[in-house]
């Protein structure tokens, strides 16, 4: 059992490198080919046994390796920080457009924020992966979000942690106040990017 366990967690980890190494030519082609950089940072993760179990129980799904893979789709996350919103979505096509990658859910918190100010471009991938024994495929969570939004969501983070999910109200005001400033930041860094590189310029466009 614990065997079988580790084997379906690696699967999870093969289809986090399969995405990493397709985020990472593109990073590097852009470098290449337009001296732009569009991603600032990727990190990523396999959820810990402990963690996933957790959330199999807090989420009452059936105890099956099937059921798990079909209900929990965060075991594989990625997440990828960008200077400018535009690249974001520029790097969200481009990740999705390839025709092995499988889209099974989009969530713009970009476009439309969550009330605490949350803003982010999530989405669930599948993945194919080789085995030994065939062909699987793998669910990746990733999310892109700009250098600002991921300075905000990682205080919320560390916030809401601390609180135990019980944030004082004024304290709530004040995120969503800094969330708000933060967007500013994005829009107005943007702006000079565009004004350095005359609209023509980095953020990626397309090609
Ligand atoms: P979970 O079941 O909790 O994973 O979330 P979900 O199914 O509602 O999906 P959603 O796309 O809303 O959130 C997935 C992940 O996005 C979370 O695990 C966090 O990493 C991140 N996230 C979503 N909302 C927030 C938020 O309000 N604050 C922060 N800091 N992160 C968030
Ligand atoms: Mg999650």
């Amino acid at each position: 059992m614990r065997d079988e366990f580790q084997r379906f967690l690696l699967e999870y980890q093969f289809g986090l490198r399969e995405v990493e190494t397709k985020l990472g030519i593109l990073r590097d082609e852009f470098l290449q080919m337009h001296d732009y950089n569009p991603i600032e940072h990727v990190s990523s993760r396999v959820k810990t046994a402990d963690s996933l179990v957790e959330k199999v129980i807090r989420k009452g799904v059936e105890p099956s390796f099937d059921a798990i893979r079909a209900a929990i789709t965060d075991i594989a996350g990625i997440r990828v920080t960008t200077s400018f919103t535009k690249d974001a979505y520029r790097l969200f096509d481009l990740l999705t457009a390839q025709d092995d990658i499988t889209i099974r859910a989009v969530k713009d918190y970009i476009a439309e924020p969550k009330d605490n100010g949350y803003k982010s471009l999530h989405v669930i991938v599948e993945v194919p992966v080789f085995l030994s024994t065939g062909r699987v495929a793998v669910a990746v969570e990733v999310q892109f979000r700009t250098i600002a939004m991921d300075f905000w969501a990682s205080l919320e983070h560390k916030i809401y942690y601390k609180y135990a999910g019980v944030v004082p109200d004024g304290l709530l005001t004040e995120l969503k106040d800094a969330a708000d400033s933060a967007a500013l930041l994005d829009a107005r860094m943007e702006r000079l990017h565009g004004q350095l590189h005359g609209p023509g310029a980095g953020p990626i466009r397309a090609v």
